[in-house]
């Protein structure tokens, strides 16, 4: 009821007038001209007109709180002043040359964008989408290491090309056509809902409601996981392989978090059969954990090839793979071209996205808010019924609904 709504603070900006077509005739459109794969939310889908950080407003002058920044793309806040200024000055200088040429600002930003990474990844190839960075990920540890198989966690959402989508491994994103080929999946190290799990497994303010035995510095969940990981390599995929990718946090499937020291000992495993390991930084990136500014580095690991999109341009699209010279090097045997990769506006939009990352401490904001709202989500995992699990970090925060929660009373009381 109205009464019980949270009431939002204030806010002091005042959006243009909506001047486009009825809302009536919008859902016409959308029904007659627009790809019908492209699916709707809502009973009443959202009619959005206009952005202002963390605000939206839709065609009547409603406000709301983003919280899902357009899956998680918007990182510093819609229409960011810096980011924005940023683009429009470009936008009057120059648009786009093919990058045969130089250009400033791709070099700048190479520059810039590495200086936030450790050695060796320091070597930057720019694309339009994640599928397209995460395509060229999987065609590099390929080339470079002269294997095939990729493997890949069960759950995961990679990206929706036909080379991406082999790694893409959620039913409801899979269609009955080939692909895949090379892919194989692994069990997923879900410490809630998968067969192992405990009361101090994963990177988070907020541990499951499971009990676990395990004394100081052991995780038996940990252990169970990697004999399925090595079941995986024993069973499912030759001797050497090309890779494994894997997100440090598993975002579409729920923010899905593996023990604490399962990447590490995985990458030692996939190292061991000559694979490379990616780790697809496409949400975790950019400070949303907030205790780093990169995923990889919450799991104590180095990966040979990252892979970033969405939150790097704050919804220009734009994505990037990042490696090491040597693999970088076996995309240079042969010609390989990108159109829009790199070009001047996407370079000037990501570096300015960096530094009002930088100038906004929006970092310490995910690890302060993000901290704040899961404490706050976790009281209420504990009183309600449906609400089975809370995890996460940072602003990188799921919430899972359960149908068969069975948390005995003193579960609780010995976990808070
Ligand atoms: C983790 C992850 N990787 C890759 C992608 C694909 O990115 P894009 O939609 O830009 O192709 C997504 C998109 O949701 C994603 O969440
Ligand atoms: C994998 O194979 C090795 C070598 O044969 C064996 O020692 C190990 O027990 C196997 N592990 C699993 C989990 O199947």
């Amino acid at each position: 009821s109205v009464s019980m709504r949270a009431k939002m603070p204030p806010c002091n900006f005042v959006p243009e007038k909506y001047r486009s077509y009825p809302y009536e005739h919008m859902l016409k459109i959308r029904e007659q001209n627009i790809a019908p794969s492209l699916r709707m939310y809502y009973k009443k889908p959202l009619l959005l007109h206009q952005g202002h950080m963390q605000w939206l407003f839709d065609y009547e002058g409603r406000r709301y709180l983003d919280l899902f920044a357009g899956i998680v793309t918007v990182s510093v806040g819609h229409c960011h002043p810096k980011v924005t200024m940023a683009a429009q000055k470009q936008l009057a200088c120059l648009w786009h040359t093919t990058n045969i040429y130089m250009h400033p600002s791709i070099h700048e930003y190479a520059e810039k964008l590495t200086s936030f990474l450790p050695d060796p990844l320091k070597v930057v190839y720019l694309t339009n989408s994640g599928s397209e960075a995460n395509d060229l990920a999987m065609f590099m540890a390929r080339l470079y290491t002269r294997n095939f198989d990729i493997i890949c966690f069960r759950g995961a959402y990679h990206g929706g090309s036909p080379y991406a989508l082999g790694l893409t491994s959620i039913g409801s994103y899979k269609h009955g056509v080939a692909n895949g080929i090379g892919c194989s999946t692994t069990m997923l190290p879900d410490v809630f809902r998968g067969p192992w799990g405990g009361s101090n497994c994963r990177d988070s303010p907020v541990q499951t409601v499971r009990r676990c035995s395990c004394s100081e510095g052991v995780c038996h969940a940990n252990e169970q996981y990697i004999e399925q990981f090595k079941d995986t390599l024993n069973t499912s995929v030759p001797k050497t392989i090309a890779g494994f990718i894997a997100e440090p946090i598993q975002g579409v499937n729920g923010a899905v978090q593996y023990p604490k020291g399962f990447l590490k000992e995985a990458y030692q495993l996939v190292r061991e059969r000559g694979g490379v390991c990616i780790s697809d930084e496409v949400q975790t990136g950019f400070g949303r954990t907030g205790s780093h500014f990169w995923g990889f580095q919450t799991h104590d690991v180095v990966p040979d090839i990252i892979t970033l999109a969405k939150g790097i341009g704050n919804g220009f699209p734009m994505a990037a793979v990042v490696t090491t010279k040597e693999i970088a090097n076996s995309l240079a045997q042969n010609l390989h071209f990108n159109t829009f990769g790199g070009n001047p506006l996407a370079c000037v939009v990501g570096s300015a996205v960096l530094d009002a990352i930088e100038e906004d401490n929006l970092q310490k904001n995910s690890k302060d808010v993000g901290t704040y709202m899961l404490l706050e989500l976790a009281k209420l995992r504990d009183k309600f019924e449906i609400v089975g699990d809370v995890r996460g970090k940072g602003l990188m925060i799921g919430i899972e609904m359960v149908t068969d929660k069975v948390v005995p009373l003193q579960v609780l009381f010995q976990l808070r």
